[in-house]
């Protein structure tokens, strides 16, 4: 198996990031394909943490780290981000971070789109992370964004004042807020541009070489399948496909280079931002988790909603992902819990349902209906093997295997790159 996927499963803030920095090592090429710096990804290397946003989270292990055409940059965060990296020692320039030229560029203005939309009170609230991803995207979709191909275009400054003329209009006469400044804008945009042009390529001839060339590729998947804008719970998703199929699009390589698909799945369920939840928890076991997890958004820092594992969700993700393997992740928090719950199906009415409903009404009302099995008092963090896992442990991994019709390959027991039980090796 060469060239692999990664994606959440869930609501995003599964453990991508530390997933991905330890398969790095086996890579050659690491790729972020959809989402921008919503994405809030953690690694911890010797105890040392790393946060990126943009950059791919195989920068650690020196690998090739390229932004795809998919995602949405907004090169201020960029360029503090490589800075940020640069001092805490980890090697960044034009030969090891590659920026599509066709990525799309966040503006000031999709920025004070996200914030006025949130705060008005006129349209419902997604609880985004406020950072100009959604009207990006639009602007994408609505074929009036800049890329960075547009950025290093001299015409740039001609279509940015066109484009920043009717922002300010909407920002003014319906939102009664301040404009945006051009001139200010352009002079910014100057100044990133020149710091930026040196990383931008073609990506998908890039791969395309490195392919042919006998390289391993590990794509980076953001967010999570159920905030996917297809297949997640629409509205309260975000604005890229986040699932695996868009690692061709999001990337410009075709879906016959892609071997296997790796599934994040914390061992338990979290959420940031509004939207349905089945299998939150309001209690004192949903207080353990948040704290125990440290369940705070690595991007906006906000209090993470949690609950029981939902194997409707997971059953979904394996659907729409293709996914050949899961990798299990903050197993350790589990431990000293009398009792765990598996969300297995929902109940809705009188009826039972399997599988993950489309409306949000229905999701709403869908109470879940649980599988208990019993926990263990157990610190697994220092373990290492299936073997010397206590015999509950195993059980509920084997529950999920079962439920989910898939095989864990990886399990994660700590936030270190060390702290993983390696069962079936992806690259192995
Ligand atoms: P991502 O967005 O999917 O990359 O995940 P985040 O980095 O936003 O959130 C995951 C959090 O859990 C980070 O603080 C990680 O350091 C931490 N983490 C990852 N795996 C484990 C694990 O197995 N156990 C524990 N206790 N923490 C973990
Ligand atoms: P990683 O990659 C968790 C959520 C936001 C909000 C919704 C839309 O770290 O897992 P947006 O700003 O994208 O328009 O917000 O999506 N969201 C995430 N939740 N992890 C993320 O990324 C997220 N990126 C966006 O909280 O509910
Ligand atoms: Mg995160």
């Amino acid at each position: 198996m060469s060239n692999l996927v990664i994606v959440g499963t869930q609501w995003g803030d599964e453990g991508k990031g530390k997933i991905v920095d330890l398969l790095a090592e086996y890579s050659d090429v690491v790729v972020r394909f959809q989402g921008g710096n919503n994405a809030g990804h953690t690694m911890v290397v010797n105890g040392e943490q790393f946060i990126s946003h943009l950059v791919p989270s195989g920068i650690l292990q020196k690998k090739i780290c390229i932004i795809g055409n998919g995602m949405v940059v907004d090169p201020g965060v960029l360029i503090t981000e490589i800075d940020y990296l640069k001092e805490k020692g980890v090697k960044i320039d034009p030969e090891v971070l590659l920026i599509s030229q066709k990525a799309h560029v966040i503006m000031p203005y999709h920025k004070a789109i996200d914030a006025a939309r949130e705060g008005c009170g006129k349209s419902k609230k997604i609880g985004t992370t406020g950072r100009g991803i959604g009207p990006c995207y639009e602007d994408k979709a609505a074929r009036r964004g800049i890329r960075f191909i547009d950025l290093l275009d001299e015409d740039f400054e001609k279509n940015v004042r066109a484009v920043t003329e009717e922002k300010n209009f909407y920002l003014q006469s319906f939102h009664k807020l301040d404009t945006i400044d051009v001139d200010q804008l352009i002079k910014d945009y100057d100044g990133f541009r020149k710091i930026l042009a040196p990383y931008v390529a073609d990506i998908s001839v890039f791969l395309d070489n490195a392919v042919r060339k006998g390289n391993r590729i590990l794509f980076e998947g953001a967010q999570g399948t159920h905030l996917d804008i297809d297949h997640g719970t629409y509205p309260y998703v975000t604005s890229s496909s986040t699932i695996s199929g868009n690692a061709c699009c999001g990337s410009g390589i075709g879906p016959k280079r892609i071997d296997s698909v790796i599934g994040i799945v914390k061992a338990y369920t979290t959420r940031v931002g509004e939207g349905p939840f089945p299998t939150e928890l309001f209690d004192d076991t949903g207080d353990f988790l948040q704290k125990k997890g440290a369940e705070f958004g690595a991007t906006t820092g906000r209090k993470r909603r949690c609950g029981w594992i939902d194997m409707v969700m997971i059953k979904n993700a394996v659907r729409l992902n293709s996914l050949t393997g899961l990798a299990l992740t903050k197993l350790d928090v589990l431990g000293g819990l009398d009792e765990i719950r598996i969300c297995t199906s929902y109940a809705y009415k009188n009826q039972r349902i399997e599988d993950f409903p489309v409306s949000l009404n229905v999701l709403g009302e869908c109470e879940p209906v649980y599988e208990t099995v019993a926990g263990w008092e157990e610190d697994i963090s220092s373990v290492r093997n299936m073997e010397e896992l206590p015999d509950n442990t195993r059980k509920y991994l084997k529950r999920i295997e079962e439920l989910s019709e898939t095989p864990i390959d990886l399990i994660s027991v700590g936030p270190g790159r060390n702290e993983t039980i390696m069962v079936n090796h992806p690259f192995k």
